[in-house]
């Protein structure tokens, strides 16, 4: 569970949010996490404390004179025991006392004393949001170094629509996890390629390969989650990017080279991570009408043109990021691998016999790079992603620990 072991202390404020914020407790306490829940009386007028108690299966507190505490020292005690608190909603009053160092209730009062960090989930209406008072207070908090999580923008339960926001339960977990994951890639621009590519032959057909996208995808999530900013360039796949993850959408191997080269061009990339299964070839002639059959006669030829290979042509600039290659291989795994690695020019290959593993959660790797080849344990995606992410940081060039 990705939080075991973690104790949060999570504050409610008033706002309509606050129902969110049930759902986060029982995701949070599901991962693993202790939950203690703290509300402000606002926050009480929209979400029973029962509620909260029962989610998060602990006594929930609501004022700074409960007695419940040996000490009477709430505000102390429950922050000492805290690897972080988390504010979700946190209502335009509350960052406002925030970032002034206010203090009169028990929510306050524990987030003044406290000796962890605070993760603040804003969640108001948009003029709210945008007044430059609360604009202020945001960037007060965020120079007393306080995590400032969203807001999102869409439709708010005033009936406008603007930033304001408050992040969904899920988005909120992905930005805890990635609090606590060790920021082994801080600094660092990652570009990642996933999925697989579409090379149309007519408007309703084509040739593709088989990939989900999920280990590209998951890679993504994990560099993410290990400070690095995150570039992802998918190819037609049906999954959510990531939290914290830019994204950009191709279709065919020539649009996703153009988009690489347009990254790398535009940033200054420090790692390459090419995950995406690219078509090798494209059709030569893209019929713009779809290819009819006609009974008794032979199917139409289909001439084949080679796709450029992105990976090598990243590996082969003047001065390339780290570049990290995959290959899925039916057979002969470091021969192959290791041939490929060496024919592609890149100081990392991550091998693995593909069939067995597409679209399958779980997946077994084996590493190639300079020194030989490294087999990893079976794992589900997002463990592997986590544990490569710390493999390639450790092989940056620079890295002492390299
Ligand atoms: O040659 P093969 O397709 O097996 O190589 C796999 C590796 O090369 C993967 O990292 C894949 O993303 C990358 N690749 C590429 N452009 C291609 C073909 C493969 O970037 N045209």
């Amino acid at each position: 569970m990705n939080l075991s072991g973690k104790h949060l202390v999570l504050g409610l404020t008033g706002g309509i949010a606050c129902y969110k914020s049930a759902e986060l407790t029982r995701i949070l306490t599901q991962a693993g996490a202790t939950i203690q829940v703290v509300m402000t009386k606002s926050a009480t007028q929209f979400i029973t404390p029962i509620t909260m108690r029962a989610l998060s299966g602990q006594p929930v507190y609501t004022s700074q004179w409960a007695a419940r505490i040996d000490n009477n020292m709430p505000h102390i005690e429950l922050s000492r025991r805290a690897d972080a608190i988390v504010i979700a909603p946190a209502s335009a009053d509350f960052i406002a006392k925030l970032a002034n160092g206010l203090c009169n209730d028990l929510l306050s009062t524990l987030a003044m004393a406290r000796s962890c960090s605070l993760l603040v989930v804003p969640a108001m209406n948009r003029q709210m949001w945008q007044n430059p008072a609360t604009q202020r207070n945001i960037a007060q908090l965020c120079n007393d170094g306080i995590i400032v999580l969203g807001p999102d923008a869409g439709p708010q339960a005033c009936g406008e629509i603007g930033d304001g926001r408050m992040l969904e339960p899920t988005a909120i977990y992905e930005a805890i996890i990635a609090f606590f994951q060790p920021k082994t890639l801080e600094g660092q621009r990652v570009l990642i390629t996933a999925g697989p590519t579409f090379e149309p032959i007519d408007p309703v057909r084509g040739i593709t390969n088989r990939s989900s996208g999920k280990m590209g995808f998951a890679l993504a999530r994990a560099a993410a989650q290990a400070g690095a900013r995150v570039h992802l360039i998918s190819g037609p796949v049906a999954l959510a990017t990531p939290w914290g993850v830019s994204r950009k959408n191709v279709q065919t191997a020539q649009k996703m080279y153009n988009a690489v080269m347009k990254a790398i061009t535009d940033t200054d990339t420090n790692i390459f991570i090419a995950v995406a299964a690219v078509a090798d070839w494209r059709a030569a002639h893209v019929s713009n009408h779809k290819l009819k059959k006609t009974v008794g006669k032979p199917p139409p030829p289909l001439d084949l043109i080679e796709n450029p290979d992105i990976l090598a042509s990243v590996a082969a600039l003047p001065s390339p990021p780290y570049c990290v290659g995959f290959a899925a291989e039916s057979s002969e795994l470091s021969m192959n691998s290791e041939a490929k690695r060496r024919r592609k020019n890149v100081p990392l290959l991550i091998g693995n016999l593909g069939p067995k593993t597409f679209g399958k959660d779980g997946n077994k790797v084996v590493l190639f790079d300079t020194t030989g080849s490294t087999p990893l344990p079976r794992a589900d995606k997002h463990s592997l992603a986590r544990t490569l992410v710390d493999e390639i940081a450790q092989r940056m060039p620079g890295n002492i620990c390299a």
